[in-house]
């Protein structure tokens, strides 16, 4: 029986880690899978994370089963950072659960649409590659619409006509910032363009919020997700911690749903619990408790804060540096100072990728996506001169 199955290829992006570690070069540059990093080139846990992590250690009393849901305390904790703090719960609204970390988040957002039954999954192209694969995984058939113009800007004409072609028994996969993989988010401006179509669109929107703090701040970041969230009967949050709290490997996630009413919202909730129960029975507990620790903390809130800040400035300052860079060869560096997050898409070929690989010691994905956080004020002069010598 199992000897029917076919070897699947490692996951692309997760196999880039291993080919990097693995080349003994020095001055390797790794701007392939999306983990933030300091101008050292670390990936520290947050100093804020340590010392909640510190408190468990010493406070925890037991680690005995939570339900399904995971650490509520949590997941309404981080309530007030994504829906705002005036009603977080939009009048009893919304409520959430724990996941493991934003995949599992999405893949319960997705698994819960599919039983309300949603069949097909309108999304904007190039996207996060492991939206494609849960969407597969689950049966789903996708639609896709084009979600940049070639100058690097949100191609709203496409969003508009992917909706007008909505029907009964579709969902609208967003990003709610820091577009994964093109650093290309939508303005407030066209945010408010968006809300009205999706106010009357027959597709449930699914937003997926995995970055929040890495674009403009935790307010400015949130704000599609909250005007959608007011003005729609109905929507799913996927939130990921595993970024903005430096928890990756912790899995730190939730899913949030806004209903119609609280009755509703119950039976949703509690299809969430069953589906949750049947695919990984409870969420992982110590990186949520971490978060929730830090947030009911107003000090170690504020450190969180100010280290979170310090990612975004520097972010920010990568992006300044390689927008300034302009025209490299036939790359244009230019758009990415006024893109958003960890992320860019470069016009790079295949060939193009795997010199820079191989001559160069320079890892990306093989999408032409950067992660512009692998970038240092000591290697962006060599990252600049590689793209001239692969795309000259
Ligand atoms: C990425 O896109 O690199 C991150 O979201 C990590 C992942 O799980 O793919």
């Amino acid at each position: 029986m199992l000897d029917r199955l076919d070897r699947q290829p490692p996951d692309a992006l997760l196999a880039l880690i291993k080919l990097h570690d693995a080349d003994p070069r020095s001055d390797k540059i790794d701007l392939g899978v999306g983990v933030y990093r300091t101008g050292q080139g670390e990936t520290p846990v947050f100093g804020a994370i340590k010392a909640a992590e510190q408190k468990l250690v010493n406070d925890q009393e037991s680690k005995s089963y939570l339900g399904p849901e995971g650490d509520m305390g949590f997941v309404h904790a981080l309530m007030p950072l994504v829906f705002g703090r005036a009603d977080p719960t939009r009048g009893g609204r919304i409520e959430g659960m724990q996941t493991p970390g934003g995949t599992g988040a999405v893949r319960l957002a997705l698994a819960l649409a599919r039983a309300a039954g949603v069949t097909r999954v309108i999304m904007g192209v190039p996207s996060w590659p492991n939206h494609a694969q849960i969407v597969g995984d689950l049966g789903l058939e996708l639609v896709a619409f084009p979600h940049a113009t070639a100058d690097g800007v949100a191609d709203l004409d496409a969003l508009k006509a992917a909706l007008a072609e909505a029907r009964e028994g579709d969902c609208v996969l967003l990003h709610g910032c820091c577009h994964n993989p093109t650093g290309v988010d939508y303005s407030p401006a066209q945010w408010d363009a968006i809300v009205p179509l999706l106010a009357t669109s027959p597709a449930l929107p699914v937003l997926d919020l995995a970055y929040q703090g890495l674009g403009d701040g935790m307010e400015e970041d949130a704000y599609g997700v909250r005007r959608v969230i007011d003005a729609v009967p109905e929507a799913l949050v996927a939130y990921s911690c595993d970024k903005n709290f430096g928890l990756y490997r912790d899995r730190v996630g939730a899913l949030y749903v806004l209903a119609s009413d609280g009755e509703c919202l119950a039976r949703v909730l509690s299809n969430g619990h069953a589906l949750a129960r049947a695919a990984w029975s409870m969420p992982p507990d110590h990186g949520a408790a971490a978060v929730r620790l830090v947030l009911e903390d107003r000090a170690l809130t504020a450190q969180w804060q100010d280290e979170l800040d310090q990612m975004r400035a520097r972010i920010r300052q990568v992006r300044d540096r390689l927008g300034a860079a302009g025209r490299v060869g036939s790359v244009d560096l230019a758009p990415l100072a006024s893109q958003n997050g960890m992320f860019a898409m470069l016009p790079l070929d295949k060939e193009q990728i795997a010199s820079l690989r191989e001559e160069h010691g320079i890892y990306m994905a093989g999408s032409g996506r950067i992660n512009v956080a692998g970038l240092t004020t000591g290697n962006i002069d060599k990252f600049v001169a590689a793209i001239r010598a692969v795309a000259a």
